[in-house]
């Protein structure tokens, strides 16, 4: 794993920037494993402000996301399919039947994550974007979750929603369930993209880095990734 140390947020999210700048120039019906939360904010900013001014073109990228919330339609704002369009889609060209993510109202489990799996095989990513929960999930992969998971629907940790509850009017709207790309689909990006900012991240950053590969820190798989670029600024990695 190669490990990129940065000052700040900014420089964090201009260098990930770089590397999906040059992958989308360089192939540009390249496929984009994306994910959501605050930390790749920055990054879709980047990408929308080079769209427009230096034309870098989307219309032929494919993207796959890695997860969204059981029970929430696409049109729900605190849906990952709606914060999608707003904080990217529709900032740029692609287009939008080229973009995929979970069913959140799915009423069949088993047959949704089936259908996403068939996606994630006729779609193989050059690139998977990853953030990281503060107990080191990525996607929604929960401590403990089996290091050979494919699509799957999880009950999130108490810890995991008190996160994510900022993003909603109250902790108790924040939905329980979600599903979420497998942490083995998601190690099989030819290219992996991790991103970590604040010092609510450290701890995890720092057994991510550091510690053993186990599935009780499920971003501890990265270690194993043949191609996996870490990205972390001074204050999540103020513990190593
Ligand atoms: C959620 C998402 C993850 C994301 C994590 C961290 O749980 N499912 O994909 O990495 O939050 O979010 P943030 O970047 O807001 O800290």
């Amino acid at each position: 794993m190669e490990l990129i140390l940065t000052e700040n947020y900014d420089e964090m999210v201009e260098k990930a920037f770089s590397i999906v700048k040059s992958l989308v120039v360089t192939k540009p019906d390249a496929v984009l494993g994306l994910a959501t939360g605050s930390t790749p904010l920055g990054l879709y900013k980047l990408i929308t402000q080079d769209h427009k001014e230096c034309g870098t073109s989307y219309k032929a990228v494919k993207t796959v996301n890695l997860d969204e919330y059981k029970g929430l339609a696409p049109d729900n704002r605190q849906s990952y399919a709606y914060f999608m369009r707003k904080n990217l889609f529709e900032h740029i060209d692609i287009e939008l039947c080229n973009t995929n993510i979970e069913n959140g109202l799915a009423e069949n489990e088993k047959a949704e994550c089936e259908r996403y799996d068939e996606i994630l095989k006729e779609l193989p990513r050059d690139l998977q974007l990853l953030g990281l929960g503060s107990n080191g999930h990525i996607a929604f992969n929960e401590p403990s979750t089996p290091f050979g998971s494919t699509t799957h629907v999880v009950a999130l940790t108490e810890n995991t929603v008190k996160d994510n509850s900022r993003l909603f009017a109250d902790a108790s709207e924040v939905p329980r369930k979600a599903f979420t790309m497998g942490i083995k689909s998601i190690m099989q990006a030819k290219k992996i993209l991790l991103l970590a900012s604040g010092k609510n991240k450290a701890q995890a950053v720092l057994r991510l880095v550091k510690g053993e590969v186990s599935e009780l820190l499920p971003a501890s798989v990265l270690q194993l990734h043949p191609d996996c670029i870490t990205i972390v600024d001074k204050e999540a990695a103020s513990l190593l």
